[in-house]
């Protein structure tokens, strides 16, 4: 089977083209590049020693978008391309509306002409704003989201949900992503923000590498065991697995299929400190400043769904996430910029 990966040259993309490749499919990669870079793509294939065939390419090129679909055989898409910064996407609602929005509908259009109908979409715990419980099942109702890039991803499950109805031969696949961190255990590939981090690992880790100062821990007045923000992070490569079951997962009948993927665990961003901390030696100096906007005290999952339906669980702990994040961080302490 042969998937297109839009957004592939990613954080969580090139993650799960390595395991795709390792699991046997073919992949073809389309990313435009404005949030990673190519080399990530190299990595790859020195991973898996199998070449990864790459457009430059835009989801709102149309024209592209035809050439891609023409020359390659196309079974599946697994599509992360979008823009995720969520304080940006308060500053450009319309970037984000237009690149997110306007993009998928752009895709999901030549899919169809193409007769290509397996489609396994990011989405976010965002979604569910704050939610209603804890821990949080694919039941727990959706929220209001506190921000345009929330709100891409809550109507695009809205869009494909409905497309999906229309159509029952569209097989879609909405993957709501806890907080993935980590890195591939080569310490080749891992997390390449641009400028400063606006997430809590990356942050620790350019922390830990002498890049930033200090980690500012917005909040230590949540209700939580420790006073600070409570997150279910997955290790990456366990996220990247779940695509994989994923794609196994369309090659039974169509349908509208949505999954949790997180661990289960919930850890405060103090936990993470510490269990970083602990895991590499390496002192991580923190102040504590205010709330950030926007965010909520608990966010962690019940992922039993993806258990039951995709035989996955996530298989990394903690340590390993840190270790993994903390070896990419070492080696490459400018990400993929020489
Ligand atoms: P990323 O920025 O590393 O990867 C997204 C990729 O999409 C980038 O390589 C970027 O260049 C590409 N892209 C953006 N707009 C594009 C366009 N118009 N055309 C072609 N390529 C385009 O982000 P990531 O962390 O790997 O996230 C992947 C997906 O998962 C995104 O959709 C993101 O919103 C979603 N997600 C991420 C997280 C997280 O915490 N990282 C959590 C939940 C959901
Ligand atoms: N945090 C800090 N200091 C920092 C960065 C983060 O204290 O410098 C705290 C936050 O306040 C929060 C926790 O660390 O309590 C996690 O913050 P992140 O920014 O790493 O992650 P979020 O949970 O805010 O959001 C992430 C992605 C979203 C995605 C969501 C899904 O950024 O795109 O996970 O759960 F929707």
């Amino acid at each position: 089977m042969s998937i297109l990966v839009t957004g592939g040259a990613g954080f969580i993309g090139s993650h799960t083209v390595v395991e795709l490749q390792e699991a046997g499919y073919d992949v073809v990669v389309l990313d435009n590049l404005s949030n990673s870079n190519v080399k990530s793509l190299e990595r790859v294939e020195a991973i898996t020693g199998k070449k990864v065939p790459f457009y430059k390419a835009d989801i709102l090129d149309r024209e592209a978008l035809e050439e891609i679909f023409s020359k390659e055989t196309v079974e599946a898409v697994i599509h992360f391309a979008g823009l995720k910064a969520v304080g940006e996407s308060v500053q450009k609602p319309w970037e984000y509306y237009e690149n997110n929005i306007a993009g998928t509908l752009t895709l999901v259009d030549v899919m169809r002409k193409h007769g290509v109908k397996n489609l396994i979409f990011s989405s976010s715990a965002t979604v569910y704003g704050d939610p209603a419980f804890i821990p949080i099942t694919e039941q727990c109702p959706k929220g209001q989201c506190t921000n345009p890039y929330g709100w891409t991803k809550s109507m695009l499950e809205q869009i494909l949900s409905d497309i999906q109805k229309a159509d029952q031969e569209w097989n879609v696949i909405l993957l709501r992503y806890f907080n993935p961190i980590g890195a591939h255990k080569s310490g080749t590939m891992g997390e390449n923000p641009n400028g400063i981090p606006n997430n809590l690992m990356p942050y620790v880790t350019q922390v830990a590498v002498g890049k930033l100062k200090e980690l500012g821990i917005f909040g230590n007045d949540y209700d939580t065991h420790d006073g600070t923000g409570v997150r279910d992070f997955i290790h990456v490569v366990d996220l990247a697995k779940g695509h994989v079951k994923a794609v196994k997962k369309t090659e039974e009948k169509p349908g509208l299929k949505i999954y949790n993927l997180g661990t289960g665990v919930g850890y405060s961003v103090l936990d993470i400190v510490n269990n970083f901390e602990a895991a590499t030696g390496v002192k991580v100096p923190y102040v504590f400043k205010p709330r950030r906007p926007g965010d909520i005290a608990t966010c962690y999952s019940d992922a039993t769904l993806a258990k039951e339906e995709l035989g996955w669980v996530a298989e990394y702990g903690i340590r390993e996430m840190c270790e993994d994040a903390w070896r990419w961080q070492k080696n490459n302490p400018n990400g993929y910029d020489e």
